[in-house]
C-alpha cells in the first residue's frame, strides 16, 4: 500500500491508472477509522479496481475550534486496517497541501444546505464541499463512497457533483451501527462509559419515532423524541426532523405516499452525535 502526502504524487499515480483504464474507487475519510468507514473501503474494493482512502481532518469544514482540536487523529492505526482490507492507496496531505492559500469559494446549495446541519452549523456543508471537490480533482475516481448516516452531507455532495458536472459515481452505503444500535461515528471514541451506555439511546428513539409515523401528527412524534432525549440526563436534544429524503424540507404532516427520514442531532454533553432513519421505506 502506498502512502502519497503530496497531491503532485497523488495525481501522477491516478493518472498512471486511468492510463491503463482501470477504474478507481475513492473513499474520503477524516481518519479515526471504524466499521463504517471498513464497510466503505470493502464495497469500494468489490466495485473497482484499484482504491484510494484519503484521511484528511478538514480545517475548514469545523465551525467549533475545539471540536477541531479533539477530533480524534489515529493515522498508524487506520493506516494498518486499510493495509490489511488490500486498500491500494492513501492520500495522507497536510492543511497546506490542500490549502496553499485561504478559501475563499462559496457554494449555494439552497434549501439543502439551510436546515438541520447547515442551519446549527453555518459553513460545515461550504466546507466539505470545497474539499470533497478538491480531493475529486486530485485522486480523479471513477466512483466514490459515503454513508448514509450523513444523510445531509451525502445530498449535498449529489448536488456539489451535479453543479460542477463532475463525472464521479456517488456510491451510498447503509448506516453501520454498534451491536447495541448506536450508529458508527469517529466521535463514539470520544464517549466516556456512562455516556457510551447511553448513547444507544438515540438509535432507540428513532424506531420509536419510526414506529409512530404516520399515524401521529410530526407534532406529537417531535413531542415525544424531545420529551425522551431530554429527559437522559447526559442528552441534549439539537434537532429532530421528518423531511422529505430528496429536498430535505420538515414535513409538516405525515406524508405516507412520499419517502422521509427522520434525522436527529444529540449533545452528549460536549460530544455532538448525528443519527438518521428512513421512516416509510
Ligand atoms: O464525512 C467525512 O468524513 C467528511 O465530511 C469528508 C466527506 C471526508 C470531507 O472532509
Amino acid at each position: 500500500m502506498k502512502v502519497f502526502n503530496t497531491t503532485a504524487d497523488m495525481s501522477s499515480w491516478s493518472k498512471t491508472i486511468r492510463r491503463e483504464r482501470k477504474k478507481i474507487g475513492f473513499v474520503p475519510t477524516m481518519g479515526a477509522l471504524h466499521s463504517g468507514h471498513l464497510e466503505l473501503v470493502n464495497r469500494a474494493i468489490k466495485d473497482n479496481d484499484v482504491v484510494a482512502c484519503s484521511i484528511f481532518v478538514n480545517p475548514i469544514q469545523f465551525n467549533n475550534p475545539e471540536d477541531l482540536n479533539k477530533y480524534p487523529r489515529t493515522f498508524k492505526k487506520d493506516a494498518e486496517m486499510l493495509k490489511a482490507l488490500g486498500c491500494d492507496v492513501i492520500f495522507h496531505p497536510d492543511t497546506k497541501e490542500i490549502y496553499p492559500e485561504p478559501e475563499t469559494q462559496k457554494y449555494d446549495f439552497g434549501n439543502l444546505e439551510r436546515v438541520m446541519e447547515g442551519r446549527y452549523r453555518p459553513g460545515h456543508f461550504n466546507g466539505v464541499a470545497i474539499v470533497v471537490k478538491k480531493l475529486f480533482d486530485i485522486v480523479m475516481p471513477d466512483r466514490a463512497y459515503f454513508g448514509e448516516k450523513d444523510f445531509q452531507q451525502l445530498a449535498i455532495i449529489k448536488a456539489l457533483v451535479r453543479k460542477e458536472k463532475m463525472k464521479v459515481g456517488i456510491v451510498s452505503c447503509p448506516t453501520v451501527r454498534e451491536f447495541d444500535g448506536l450508529a458508527m461515528s469517529s466521535r463514539n471514541m470520544r464517549l466516556n462509559t456512562q455516556q457510551r451506555e447511553n448513547a444507544p439511546l438515540i438509535y432507540q428513539t428513532l424506531c420509536k419515532a419510526k414506529n409512530m409515523y404516520p399515524k401521529h401528527s410530526v407534532e406529537v412524534i417531535k413531542a415525544e423524541v424531545e420529551r425522551i432525549i431530554n429527559g437522559n440526563p447526559h442528552m441534549k436534544l439539537e434537532y429532530f426532523e421528518i423531511s422529505d429524503t430528496e429536498t430535505l424540507e420538515p414535513v409538516k404532516e405525515p406524508k405516507p405516499e412520499s419517502p422521509v427520514v427522520g434525522c436527529i442531532a444529540v449533545y452528549m454533553d460536549e460530544v455532538r452525535l448525528i443519527d438518521n432513519m428512513l421512516f416509510n421505506l
